[in-house]
């Protein structure tokens, strides 16, 4: 089962996740970290760069590209990692991959060596899709996939539209770490935030394993931890019992 921990909000959820990570980069400065776009991981990145750790030594993998666009562009994710993730954590530049490099058709398997040679992932962080992807393998992606071009949902290019000036402009492809690389990390922190994501996290958290909910594929790791506000706790069946076993978690269980 997953560790759920239900925060009052994203803030304290962001503290909390910036604990773990510290905790991981004191036992390894070199650790590999996966890190995640979009809106819900931006608390994390905030609270661990005002900590002013030393985290120069530690390597980053991104989860996902657009494909399509620049790798200059704005809103492409190598510009949305240097600019919310890199620059503010003070990481080495050359420690941080992002997939979607050189000849696309290339592009997933090279990744997938990048990763293999790093050592793997300690910790990946994820956020979900309100159509239940995870990094962007939406709903009907195998449960072994590796990294690969995908085609976005137009539910997700909808969701992402308030990053450019329209719909359209929202690429129509991505490259993604598959959900067979996420399931190789060593440790997945997965965050959702507001009631839009509350049927999302119960399908993921507590629906059947099935290629049709992404997000289910964690229930497949055996080290998880989801960490929710209020509101995208909602929907889960069993948001009491999360609560209790964490107010009465071991004290030798590792945060
Ligand atoms: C981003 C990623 C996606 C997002 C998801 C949620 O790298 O892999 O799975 O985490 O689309 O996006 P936000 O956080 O913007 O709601």
């Amino acid at each position: 089962m997953a560790e759920v921990v239900i925060l009052p909000d994203a803030a304290a959820a962001g503290e909390l996740a910036a604990d773990i990570i510290g905790d991981l980069v004191q036992a390894r400065p070199d650790a590999v970290l996966g890190v995640a776009t979009g809106s819900t991981p931006l608390p994390v990145y905030q609270a661990l760069a005002a900590r002013r750790l030393d985290l120069s030594r530690l390597r980053a993998f991104a989860l996902d590209e657009y494909v399509g666009l620049a790798l200059d562009h704005p809103q492409s994710y190598h510009s949305v990692i240097a600019r919310e993730v890199t620059g503010p954590l003070g990481l080495d530049p050359a420690r941080v991959h992002v997939p979607g490099e050189g000849p696309i058709e290339h592009a997933g398997d090279v990744y997938e060596h990048a990763l293999t040679e790093a050592g793997g992932v300690d910790l990946q962080l994820l956020g979900l899709g309100t159509d239940g992807h995870i990094g962007f393998n939406e709903p009907g992606s195998s449960l072994a996939s590796l990294t690969r071009v995908k085609t976005l949902t137009e539910q997700t290019r909808r969701d992402n539209a308030r990053f450019f000036d329209s719909v359209d402009d929202v690429p129509i492809h991505c490259i993604t770490q598959g959900l067979g690389t996420i399931l190789r990390a060593r440790r997945l922190l997965l965050l959702a935030f507001g009631e839009r994501k509350a049927e999302a996290v119960a399908a993921a958290v507590e629906g059947p394993v099935t290629a049709n909910h992404p997000g289910s594929a964690i229930q497949l790791h055996p080290r998880v931890t989801v960490l929710v506000d209020e509101a995208a706790a909602a929907r889960l069946e069993h948001a009491d019992y999360y609560r209790y076993v964490h107010a009465n978690k071991p004290y030798w269980q590792p945060r």
